[in-house]
Protein backbone atom coordinates (compact mmCIF):
# COMPACT_ATOMS: atom_id res chain seq x y z
CA UNK A 1 0.00 0.00 0.00
CA UNK A 2 0.85 3.66 -1.10
CA UNK A 3 2.48 5.64 2.07
CA UNK A 4 -0.65 7.53 3.17
CA UNK A 5 1.06 10.99 3.33
CA UNK A 6 1.42 10.11 -0.71
CA UNK A 7 -1.95 10.90 -1.22
CA UNK A 8 -2.84 13.39 0.89
CA UNK A 9 -2.05 17.12 -1.40
CA UNK A 10 -1.76 19.95 0.82
CA UNK A 11 -4.35 22.87 0.24
CA UNK A 12 -3.97 26.25 0.62
CA UNK A 13 -6.17 28.98 1.59
CA UNK A 14 -7.31 30.72 -1.86
CA UNK A 15 -8.37 34.31 -1.61
CA UNK A 16 -11.26 34.80 -4.57
CA UNK A 17 -11.31 38.67 -5.42
CA UNK A 18 -12.73 40.85 -7.06
CA UNK A 19 -10.71 42.66 -9.15
CA UNK A 20 -11.10 46.29 -7.19
CA UNK A 21 -8.05 48.80 -7.04
CA UNK A 22 -7.35 47.45 -3.92
CA UNK A 23 -7.31 44.16 -4.25
CA UNK A 24 -5.20 44.04 -7.47
CA UNK A 25 -2.71 45.73 -5.08
CA UNK A 26 -2.62 42.86 -2.75
CA UNK A 27 -2.37 40.69 -5.48
CA UNK A 28 0.59 42.02 -6.83
CA UNK A 29 2.12 42.23 -3.62
CA UNK A 30 1.60 38.06 -3.24
CA UNK A 31 3.49 37.79 -6.71
CA UNK A 32 5.98 40.10 -6.02
CA UNK A 33 6.67 37.55 -2.41
CA UNK A 34 7.48 35.11 -5.04
CA UNK A 35 3.30 33.49 -4.55
CA UNK A 36 0.62 32.46 -6.97
CA UNK A 37 -1.89 34.94 -9.03
CA UNK A 38 -4.89 33.72 -11.10
CA UNK A 39 -6.07 36.74 -13.18
CA UNK A 40 -8.41 36.97 -16.17
CA UNK A 41 -7.08 38.08 -19.89
CA UNK A 42 -8.67 38.60 -22.88
CA UNK A 43 -7.93 35.20 -23.96
CA UNK A 44 -8.12 32.70 -21.10
CA UNK A 45 -7.43 32.94 -17.24
CA UNK A 46 -3.99 32.78 -16.49
CA UNK A 47 -1.80 31.54 -13.46
CA UNK A 48 0.90 34.10 -12.44
CA UNK A 49 3.93 34.22 -10.60
CA UNK A 50 7.34 36.50 -10.97
CA UNK A 51 8.76 35.58 -13.90
CA UNK A 52 12.28 36.56 -12.71
CA UNK A 53 11.75 34.12 -9.42
CA UNK A 54 12.83 30.60 -10.54
CA UNK A 55 11.25 29.29 -7.33
CA UNK A 56 7.77 31.03 -7.69
CA UNK A 57 7.56 29.92 -11.29
CA UNK A 58 8.54 26.44 -9.96
CA UNK A 59 5.61 26.20 -7.83
CA UNK A 60 3.22 27.21 -10.98
CA UNK A 61 4.44 23.86 -12.35
CA UNK A 62 3.37 22.28 -9.65
CA UNK A 63 -0.21 23.87 -8.72
CA UNK A 64 -0.94 23.10 -12.63
CA UNK A 65 0.68 19.59 -12.48
CA UNK A 66 3.02 20.94 -15.84
CA UNK A 67 5.68 19.20 -16.98
CA UNK A 68 8.67 21.58 -16.60
CA UNK A 69 9.99 21.38 -20.06
CA UNK A 70 7.21 23.29 -21.37
CA UNK A 71 8.27 26.85 -21.37
CA UNK A 72 5.73 29.81 -20.32
CA UNK A 73 4.60 32.97 -21.56
CA UNK A 74 6.10 36.17 -20.01
CA UNK A 75 3.42 38.73 -19.87
CA UNK A 76 4.80 42.79 -19.54
CA UNK A 77 2.41 45.78 -18.80
CA UNK A 78 3.77 47.56 -21.75
CA UNK A 79 5.76 47.12 -24.88
CA UNK A 80 8.79 48.65 -23.56
CA UNK A 81 9.27 46.25 -21.37
CA UNK A 82 10.05 43.47 -23.51
CA UNK A 83 13.85 45.26 -23.79
CA UNK A 84 14.51 44.31 -20.05
CA UNK A 85 13.61 40.55 -21.54
CA UNK A 86 15.75 40.72 -24.83
CA UNK A 87 18.49 42.04 -26.61
CA UNK A 88 16.73 41.60 -30.25
CA UNK A 89 15.48 44.68 -31.12
CA UNK A 90 15.06 44.57 -34.73
CA UNK A 91 12.29 46.64 -37.75
CA UNK A 92 9.84 43.75 -38.01
CA UNK A 93 9.59 43.01 -34.23
CA UNK A 94 9.18 46.96 -33.92
CA UNK A 95 6.30 46.17 -36.27
CA UNK A 96 4.93 43.54 -35.30
CA UNK A 97 4.58 44.38 -31.31
CA UNK A 98 3.56 47.97 -32.41
CA UNK A 99 0.97 46.48 -34.69
CA UNK A 100 -0.65 43.53 -32.02
CA UNK A 101 -0.01 44.94 -28.61
CA UNK A 102 -1.40 45.45 -26.17
CA UNK A 103 -3.67 41.97 -27.80
CA UNK A 104 -3.28 38.29 -28.49
CA UNK A 105 -0.10 37.77 -29.77
CA UNK A 106 2.78 36.32 -27.61
CA UNK A 107 6.34 36.60 -29.65
CA UNK A 108 9.24 34.43 -28.86
CA UNK A 109 12.64 36.33 -29.01
CA UNK A 110 16.03 35.85 -27.74
CA UNK A 111 16.25 35.90 -23.97
CA UNK A 112 18.42 37.81 -22.19
CA UNK A 113 19.83 36.15 -18.70
CA UNK A 114 17.94 37.68 -16.44
CA UNK A 115 14.81 35.19 -17.06
CA UNK A 116 15.43 32.01 -15.52
CA UNK A 117 15.65 28.80 -17.19
CA UNK A 118 13.03 27.54 -15.17
CA UNK A 119 10.63 30.59 -17.01
CA UNK A 120 11.58 28.95 -20.54
CA UNK A 121 11.91 25.40 -19.99
CA UNK A 122 15.56 25.54 -20.15
CA UNK A 123 15.08 27.29 -23.99
CA UNK A 124 17.28 30.16 -24.44
CA UNK A 125 14.62 31.79 -26.03
CA UNK A 126 11.50 33.70 -24.51
CA UNK A 127 8.16 33.76 -25.22
CA UNK A 128 6.50 37.41 -24.38
CA UNK A 129 3.20 39.10 -24.34
CA UNK A 130 1.23 42.25 -23.46
CA UNK A 131 -2.10 41.65 -23.10
CA UNK A 132 -4.96 43.77 -23.95
CA UNK A 133 -6.94 43.19 -20.29
CA UNK A 134 -6.63 46.27 -18.02
CA UNK A 135 -7.05 43.87 -14.91
CA UNK A 136 -4.06 41.96 -16.57
CA UNK A 137 -2.21 44.94 -16.80
CA UNK A 138 -2.74 46.07 -13.80
CA UNK A 139 -1.43 43.82 -11.72
CA UNK A 140 1.57 43.53 -13.68
CA UNK A 141 2.13 47.15 -13.33
CA UNK A 142 1.34 46.64 -8.99
CA UNK A 143 3.31 43.30 -8.95
CA UNK A 144 6.39 45.95 -10.56
CA UNK A 145 7.98 42.58 -12.28
CA UNK A 146 6.92 40.52 -15.42
CA UNK A 147 4.54 37.71 -14.89
CA UNK A 148 5.12 34.32 -16.09
CA UNK A 149 1.85 33.02 -16.91
CA UNK A 150 0.38 29.40 -18.50
CA UNK A 151 -3.43 29.28 -18.86
CA UNK A 152 -4.81 28.66 -15.44
CA UNK A 153 -5.84 24.87 -15.26
CA UNK A 154 -4.71 22.06 -14.84
CA UNK A 155 -2.35 20.82 -17.34
CA UNK A 156 -4.40 18.40 -19.71
CA UNK A 157 -7.94 20.15 -18.97
CA UNK A 158 -9.97 23.09 -20.94
CA UNK A 159 -7.94 26.53 -20.80
CA UNK A 160 -10.33 28.36 -18.10
CA UNK A 161 -12.70 31.24 -19.61
CA UNK A 162 -14.57 32.09 -17.14
CA UNK A 163 -13.45 32.89 -13.09
CA UNK A 164 -15.54 29.49 -11.97
CA UNK A 165 -13.22 27.36 -14.06
CA UNK A 166 -10.36 28.47 -11.99
CA UNK A 167 -11.98 28.08 -8.77
CA UNK A 168 -12.62 24.87 -10.21
CA UNK A 169 -9.28 23.50 -11.01
CA UNK A 170 -6.58 25.75 -8.33
CA UNK A 171 -9.22 26.49 -5.27
CA UNK A 172 -6.64 25.53 -2.34
CA UNK A 173 -3.69 25.18 -4.76
CA UNK A 174 -3.06 28.91 -5.15
CA UNK A 175 -2.87 32.31 -3.07
CA UNK A 176 -5.39 34.41 -4.73
CA UNK A 177 -7.96 34.33 -7.83
CA UNK A 178 -8.39 37.70 -9.12
CA UNK A 179 -12.06 37.03 -10.67
CA UNK A 180 -12.85 38.70 -13.92
CA UNK A 181 -15.47 39.04 -16.75
CA UNK A 182 -15.64 35.97 -18.97
CA UNK A 183 -13.09 35.88 -21.54
CA UNK A 184 -13.34 37.83 -25.05
CA UNK A 185 -11.22 35.99 -27.49
CA UNK A 186 -11.83 32.31 -25.51
CA UNK A 187 -8.77 30.88 -26.97
CA UNK A 188 -4.97 31.48 -26.20
CA UNK A 189 -2.93 34.06 -27.97
CA UNK A 190 -1.25 33.40 -31.47
CA UNK A 191 2.58 32.51 -30.77
CA UNK A 192 5.16 33.79 -33.31
CA UNK A 193 8.63 32.74 -33.11
CA UNK A 194 10.58 36.12 -34.09
CA UNK A 195 13.51 33.91 -32.93
CA UNK A 196 15.56 33.10 -36.22
CA UNK A 197 14.30 36.60 -38.39
CA UNK A 198 11.65 35.24 -39.52
CA UNK A 199 8.07 35.04 -37.93
CA UNK A 200 6.96 31.39 -37.67
CA UNK A 201 3.46 30.86 -36.03
CA UNK A 202 4.15 28.10 -33.82
CA UNK A 203 0.44 28.33 -31.90
CA UNK A 204 -2.54 29.46 -34.25
CA UNK A 205 -4.83 32.07 -32.91
CA UNK A 206 -7.38 35.09 -33.73
CA UNK A 207 -4.74 36.64 -34.64
CA UNK A 208 -4.08 35.41 -37.83
CA UNK A 209 -1.51 34.91 -40.45
CA UNK A 210 -2.36 36.69 -43.02
CA UNK A 211 -2.87 39.75 -40.46
CA UNK A 212 0.68 39.54 -39.54
CA UNK A 213 2.10 39.34 -43.31
CA UNK A 214 0.19 42.24 -43.72
CA UNK A 215 2.06 44.12 -41.25
CA UNK A 216 5.69 42.71 -41.89
CA UNK A 217 5.52 42.45 -45.36
CA UNK A 218 6.33 38.64 -45.16
CA UNK A 219 4.43 35.86 -45.08
CA UNK A 220 4.15 34.43 -41.57
CA UNK A 221 4.85 30.63 -42.08
CA UNK A 222 2.62 27.76 -40.13
CA UNK A 223 5.24 25.45 -38.16
CA UNK A 224 4.64 22.40 -40.52
CA UNK A 225 3.62 20.31 -37.12
CA UNK A 226 0.63 22.22 -37.23
CA UNK A 227 -0.82 20.36 -39.97
CA UNK A 228 -0.12 16.90 -38.86
CA UNK A 229 -2.37 14.55 -37.56
CA UNK A 230 -1.63 10.93 -36.27
CA UNK A 231 -2.64 8.10 -38.76
CA UNK A 232 -5.32 5.83 -37.50
CA UNK A 233 -2.91 3.42 -36.02
CA UNK A 234 -0.75 6.45 -34.15
CA UNK A 235 -3.85 6.95 -32.51
CA UNK A 236 -4.78 3.72 -31.01
CA UNK A 237 -1.03 3.27 -30.46
CA UNK A 238 0.62 6.42 -29.97
CA UNK A 239 3.42 5.01 -28.96
CA UNK A 240 3.83 4.99 -32.80
CA UNK A 241 3.76 9.06 -33.14
CA UNK A 242 6.98 10.94 -33.28
CA UNK A 243 6.00 14.42 -34.32
CA UNK A 244 8.89 17.16 -34.05
CA UNK A 245 6.92 18.94 -30.80
CA UNK A 246 6.60 17.21 -27.42
CA UNK A 247 3.22 19.09 -26.90
CA UNK A 248 0.95 17.19 -29.89
CA UNK A 249 1.77 13.98 -28.21
CA UNK A 250 -0.99 14.09 -25.42
CA UNK A 251 -4.16 14.99 -25.20
CA UNK A 252 -4.58 18.40 -23.97
CA UNK A 253 -8.37 20.84 -23.31
CA UNK A 254 -9.85 17.09 -22.89
CA UNK A 255 -12.92 16.82 -21.51
CA UNK A 256 -13.44 13.85 -19.51
CA UNK A 257 -15.98 12.53 -22.02
CA UNK A 258 -15.01 11.08 -24.95
CA UNK A 259 -14.71 13.25 -28.23
CA UNK A 260 -15.32 12.53 -31.81
CA UNK A 261 -15.18 15.00 -34.62
CA UNK A 262 -17.24 14.82 -37.63
CA UNK A 263 -15.25 16.24 -40.73
CA UNK A 264 -17.15 16.64 -44.15
CA UNK A 265 -19.86 19.42 -46.02
CA UNK A 266 -21.85 20.79 -42.92
CA UNK A 267 -25.34 19.38 -44.18
CA UNK A 268 -23.64 15.63 -44.47
CA UNK A 269 -21.79 16.29 -40.47
CA UNK A 270 -25.46 17.47 -39.16
CA UNK A 271 -27.11 14.20 -40.27
CA UNK A 272 -24.18 12.33 -39.39
CA UNK A 273 -23.85 13.74 -35.69
CA UNK A 274 -27.75 12.98 -35.78
CA UNK A 275 -27.72 9.09 -36.47
CA UNK A 276 -24.98 8.67 -33.81
CA UNK A 277 -26.28 10.70 -31.16
CA UNK A 278 -29.56 8.66 -31.58
CA UNK A 279 -27.67 5.60 -32.01
CA UNK A 280 -25.14 6.26 -29.07
CA UNK A 281 -28.38 7.20 -26.82
CA UNK A 282 -30.58 4.09 -27.63
CA UNK A 283 -27.09 1.96 -26.05
CA UNK A 284 -28.00 4.17 -23.26
CA UNK A 285 -24.99 6.56 -23.28
CA UNK A 286 -25.33 10.27 -22.60
CA UNK A 287 -24.59 12.53 -25.32
CA UNK A 288 -23.62 16.30 -26.08
CA UNK A 289 -22.97 17.92 -29.38
CA UNK A 290 -20.82 20.59 -30.16
CA UNK A 291 -21.91 22.20 -33.67
CA UNK A 292 -21.10 25.84 -34.29
CA UNK A 293 -22.32 28.00 -36.95
CA UNK A 294 -20.37 27.37 -40.29
CA UNK A 295 -18.54 30.85 -40.53
CA UNK A 296 -19.14 32.06 -37.45
CA UNK A 297 -15.26 31.45 -36.34
CA UNK A 298 -15.13 34.00 -33.39
CA UNK A 299 -17.81 32.42 -31.59
CA UNK A 300 -16.67 29.35 -31.97
CA UNK A 301 -13.36 30.30 -30.24
CA UNK A 302 -15.36 32.11 -27.81
CA UNK A 303 -17.34 29.22 -26.53
CA UNK A 304 -15.77 26.00 -27.25
CA UNK A 305 -13.99 25.55 -23.43
CA UNK A 306 -16.58 26.66 -21.93
CA UNK A 307 -18.76 23.83 -23.89
CA UNK A 308 -15.83 21.42 -22.57
CA UNK A 309 -16.18 21.86 -19.65
CA UNK A 310 -20.18 22.20 -19.34
CA UNK A 311 -20.32 19.17 -21.07
CA UNK A 312 -17.95 17.59 -18.42
CA UNK A 313 -20.52 18.87 -15.47
CA UNK A 314 -23.14 17.36 -17.48
CA UNK A 315 -21.92 14.33 -16.81
CA UNK A 316 -21.81 13.39 -20.87
CA UNK A 317 -20.26 10.35 -21.58
CA UNK A 318 -19.60 11.05 -25.39
CA UNK A 319 -18.95 14.61 -27.45
CA UNK A 320 -20.09 14.51 -31.33
CA UNK A 321 -18.51 17.81 -32.16
CA UNK A 322 -18.58 19.17 -35.63
CA UNK A 323 -15.44 20.20 -37.67
CA UNK A 324 -15.13 23.64 -38.55
CA UNK A 325 -13.19 24.69 -41.96
CA UNK A 326 -9.33 24.99 -41.33
CA UNK A 327 -9.41 27.32 -44.89
CA UNK A 328 -10.54 29.82 -42.57
CA UNK A 329 -7.29 30.85 -40.31
CA UNK A 330 -9.73 31.49 -36.89
CA UNK A 331 -11.56 27.98 -37.80
CA UNK A 332 -7.94 26.73 -38.37
CA UNK A 333 -7.21 28.19 -34.81
CA UNK A 334 -10.02 26.43 -33.26
CA UNK A 335 -9.91 23.27 -34.86
CA UNK A 336 -6.01 23.09 -33.64
CA UNK A 337 -7.67 22.75 -29.89
CA UNK A 338 -10.19 20.62 -30.94
CA UNK A 339 -8.02 18.16 -32.65
CA UNK A 340 -6.29 17.89 -29.55
CA UNK A 341 -9.26 17.42 -27.20
CA UNK A 342 -10.46 14.84 -29.04
CA UNK A 343 -7.14 13.25 -29.29
CA UNK A 344 -7.45 13.48 -33.28
CA UNK A 345 -10.05 11.19 -33.13
CA UNK A 346 -11.67 12.39 -36.44
CA UNK A 347 -14.16 10.46 -38.93
CA UNK A 348 -14.69 11.98 -42.03
CA UNK A 349 -18.42 11.51 -43.98
O1 LIG B 1 -3.24 33.51 -24.26
C1 LIG B 1 -2.25 33.01 -23.72
O2 LIG B 1 -1.17 32.91 -24.29
C2 LIG B 1 -2.42 32.51 -22.28
C3 LIG B 1 -2.67 33.71 -21.38
C4 LIG B 1 -2.68 33.36 -19.93
O3 LIG B 1 -1.76 34.72 -21.67
N1 LIG B 1 -1.27 31.77 -21.86
C5 LIG B 1 -0.99 30.53 -22.32
O4 LIG B 1 0.12 29.93 -21.78
O5 LIG B 1 -1.66 29.97 -23.16
P1 LIG B 1 0.45 28.39 -21.92
O6 LIG B 1 1.59 28.16 -21.00
O7 LIG B 1 -0.74 27.57 -21.68
O8 LIG B 1 0.98 28.24 -23.36
C6 LIG B 1 2.27 28.71 -23.71
C7 LIG B 1 2.64 28.27 -25.11
C8 LIG B 1 2.99 26.81 -25.12
O9 LIG B 1 2.52 26.24 -26.34
C9 LIG B 1 4.52 26.86 -25.10
O10 LIG B 1 5.09 25.70 -25.64
C10 LIG B 1 4.80 28.11 -25.94
O11 LIG B 1 3.77 29.00 -25.57
N2 LIG B 1 6.08 28.71 -25.60
C11 LIG B 1 6.41 29.39 -24.48
N3 LIG B 1 7.70 29.76 -24.50
C12 LIG B 1 8.21 29.36 -25.67
C13 LIG B 1 9.49 29.43 -26.29
N4 LIG B 1 10.52 30.03 -25.71
N5 LIG B 1 9.65 28.86 -27.50
C14 LIG B 1 8.61 28.24 -28.11
N6 LIG B 1 7.37 28.13 -27.58
C15 LIG B 1 7.18 28.67 -26.38
MG1 LIG C 1 -2.24 26.02 -21.58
Amino acid sequence: MADRKETITETIATRVLPPTKENIEAAGAVIRRGGLVAFPTETVFGLGADALNAAAVKKVYEAKGRPSDNPMIVHIAAAPELAALTDQHDGMLEQITRAFWPGPLTVVVRKRSVVPATTTGGLDTVAVRNPESTIARELIRASGTPIAAPSANISGRPSPTKTEHVIHDLQGKIDVILSGPDCRVGIESTVLDMSEGHPVILRPGIITPEEIGAVCGQTAELDPTLRQRPTEEERRDPAQFHPKAPGMKYKHYAPQAEMVIFEGSPSAVRRRIEEAKAAQEQAGKKVGVILFGEHDFARAAHDLFADLRRQDEEGVDLILAGALSDQNSVGFAVMNRMLKSAGYHVIKV
